[in-house]
């Protein structure tokens, strides 16, 4: 995979060193994974286990795309599955960016200002890999539009909820046929698309050690929320009045 890694050096370089998240009010989770590996699952679980926990602190839980009026329309259009309705990669790259741009400005950064706590379903490392790896766009320029619509802060930590691409292309069947809905654009790609997804996820991770969890998300759902809740805690002593480590 040398395009991975070169990729990766690009992403390290062109960010630069990596502010110190110790050093910035709030706290930025974010939830990373191919689809059906668990993400909005756990994001709920976690809510309900943060609200308990520090009561009182700002918490917001959060979709990307969306999360924002602009960007709710966005993930509309992104979803959409029509005849003729084509949406190329360098336009679903530049929606996906639109709507981040709109949340860190309208929604994240005031929050985490506030000192409070975001939970986010996905954010910038999806657009790595969907649209760098999976789209086989030109990564510097992923990395660029990245940069310019996220700004400079990144989550503090990301879990990685990594399942093999069969399995999850199975779950998503099966949620497709409980809830009664048709798949929606991504859920349409073929599973060489999703392989390689959860090859590239892998790959950033693996970059990143100084902000990546990654858990096997075959697990119960029940012993997954006990390792996020475990990884969090340790990372924010006393969540989360202290955020020492
Ligand atoms: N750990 C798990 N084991 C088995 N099934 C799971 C697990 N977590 C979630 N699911 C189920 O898999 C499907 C996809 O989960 P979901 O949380 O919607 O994934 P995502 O948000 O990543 O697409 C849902 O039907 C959900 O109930
Ligand atoms: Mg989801």
């Amino acid at each position: 995979m040398p395009f991975l890694l070169c990729s990766g050096n690009f992403l390290l370089s062109s960010r630069g060193t990596p502010a110190s998240p110790l050093m910035e009010p709030g706290i930025f989770i974010t939830f990373e994974g191919s689809e059906g590996c668990g993400k909005s699952t756990q994001v709920e679980r976690l809510s309900v286990r943060l609200a308990v926990a520090a009561p009182g602190r700002p918490l917001l839980t959060l979709r990307e795309p969306g999360g924002t009026a602009l960007g709710e329309e966005i993930r509309r259009l992104l979803k959409l599955t029509a005849p003729g309705w084509t949406v190329l990669p360098e336009a679903e790259l530049l929606l996906f960016a639109a709507s981040r741009a709109q949340l860190v400005r309208e929604t994240i950064a005031p929050t985490l200002a506030a000192d409070g706590i975001i939970l986010c379903d996905r954010f910038l490392d999806s657009t790595t890999v969907y649209q760098g790896i999976g789209r086989r766009l030109e990564l510097a320029e992923v990395a660029a539009i990245n940069e310019f619509a996220a700004g400079p802060r990144r989550p503090d930590i990301t879990f990685l909820l990594d399942l093999p691409s069969a399995d999850a292309l199975e779950r998503l069947h099966r949620r497709s046929l409980w809830a009664n809905l048709p798949p929606d654009r991504m859920e349409l790609e073929l599973p060489a698309f999703y392989e390689q997804v959860r090859t590239g996820y892998l790959a950033l991770a693996a970059l990143h050690p100084e902000r990546f969890v990654t858990l096997n998300a075959a697990l119960a759902p029940d012993e997954l929320e006990r390792q996020i809740w475990t990884h969090l805690t340790r990372r924010f002593h006393g969540l989360c009045s202290d955020r020492r480590p």
